[in-house]
């Protein structure tokens, strides 16, 4: 979301590049026959159905209060500013803004995101970097103007801070949740927490303030030593003693169970880690990216189409739901894996990425516009454990679905934000 712009001399060498390499190397099989439609012509396609849809839904919402999430008993389900999703609305409209130029998308994302601005001040969650980057992040991206511009600065600068205050030296994490009654937890800490550190890494280098990027970078080495199983998946909680830094639990409360690799959770990581490693150059962070993609590409329950159930080891595959918003988000974060690894590496996961995509844009996932609610992907899931948005539209997999969109296009034309 803060990925920064390649500047027009980057773009046209990229752009020669990408020519030369598929007229050296030809185009690679998934899109070498003849019949196969190209995959620009698929997010082309894709855009126009996402911004038909799209209107479709801000009319449905236009004079509710908040952020349209999901839907629940046939109709829309608004959240507040304080839902950790609040952002992907307001993202979403700025992604249809960048990959359309229509105006029209640019006002709308510029009210949503303001009304995101509670979180800024938000010190009860962990989640201010989707919350805040989604709409401010991609809108400092994507604004000139000055007054905006400044606006949404100190918007992200005041999360990032708030952020901090959850940090805890002795843990070298900063904590998810807070503690609710009755918790056996003392201080726990998420993978998905891996999401929000770019928050920090960008507000280290827009105030120059090196402290932001010493609490991602302990966070996110916490987090390598503590999550991970040795088969590269990885544990969705870790639950922490405070005042010693010991580790007290390990458990998977959104998964099928403690010792099961729930999907998002693995697409969080690989997208966390692939984001820290672009921010860091820090070759651990890369050498794990590397190893999640190797679990969940290779992984033998993960169906043909690409799109994962949505845990790899519940009992019930292949009767259980899938996850559209893990697919998404992983197809997003392999994209800009490729462009950190080798040639060959590279081809494996834009490929698998653009069967990913392939899979999403068809008529089994993408919905026609009017139907889903307004959303734009089917089958996602959200917490089967809670009963709660099982095989239906969520706001963060048609965010990161836009995302993906937007860096296949990039990574195939050299042409685009993506860096
Ligand atoms: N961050 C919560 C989720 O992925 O459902």
């Amino acid at each position: 979301m803060f990925e920064r712009d390649i500047r027009p001399a980057r773009r046209a060498a990229k752009t020669i590049i990408c020519s030369l390499l598929l007229v050296v190397c030809g185009a690679s099989a998934a899109h070498a026959a003849a019949d196969v439609e190209p995959i620009a012509a698929v997010v082309d396609r894709d855009v126009q159905v996402a911004a038909a849809q799209y209107r479709v839904l801000l009319a449905k919402v236009a004079g509710k209060p908040g952020f349209p999430r999901s839907v629940a008993h046939g109709d829309v389900r608004m959240v507040g500013p304080g839902d950790w999703t609040a952002g992907f609305f307001p993202g979403s409209l700025w992604y249809l803004f960048e990959a359309t130029g229509d105006a029209t998308w640019k006002t709308a994302a510029m009210r949503y995101t303001a009304l995101t601005a509670p979180a800024k001040f938000d010190k009860t969650q962990h989640d201010l970097g989707f919350m805040l980057g989604a709409g401010y992040g991609n809108g400092l991206r994507l604004v000139d103007d000055p007054a905006t511009r400044t606006a949404y600065r100190d918007a992200l600068l005041a999360g990032a801070t708030t952020l901090m205050t959850r940090f805890n030296p002795k843990v070298g994490s900063i904590q998810s949740w807070d503690l609710w009654p009755n918790t056996t937890w003392a201080f726990p800490v998420i993978i998905d927490n891996m999401m929000n550190l770019e928050l920090l890494m960008w507000a280290a280098r827009a105030a120059d303030e090196p402290r932001y990027r010493e609490v991602a970078i302990a966070h996110a080495d916490t987090a390598l030593k503590n999550h991970f199983r040795p088969d590269g998946s990885s544990f969705h909680l870790v639950d922490y003693d405070p005042k010693t830094g010991a580790v007290r639990a390990r458990m998977t409360v959104q998964g099928y169970a403690n010792g099961s690799a729930w999907a998002r959770g693995q697409a969080w990581g690989l997208y966390g880690y692939t984001m820290m490693y672009r921010e860091t150059h820090k070759d651990d962070y890369l050498q794990q990216a590397h190893r999640i993609a190797r679990f969940y590409m290779n992984h033998p329950r993960l169906p043909a189409d690409r799109i994962p159930f949505w845990d790899f080891d519940d009992p019930a595959i292949p009767a259980a739901p899938r996850d559209s918003s893990a697919a998404a988000i992983a197809a997003s974060a392999l994209l800009e894996l490729a462009s950190f690894s080798d040639r060959d590496t590279a081809a494996r996961y834009r490929d698998f990425a653009e069967q990913t995509l392939r899979s999403l844009s068809s008529g089994a996932y993408l919905a026609q516009p009017g139907d889903n609610g307004g959303f734009l992907l089917k089958h996602a899931t959200g917490h089967k454990p809670a009963g709660t948005e099982i095989d239906g539209p969520l706001n963060y997999a048609d965010y990161y679905f836009l995302e993906a969109l937007l860096r296949m296009k990039a990574a195939r034309t050299g042409i685009g934000s993506f860096h």
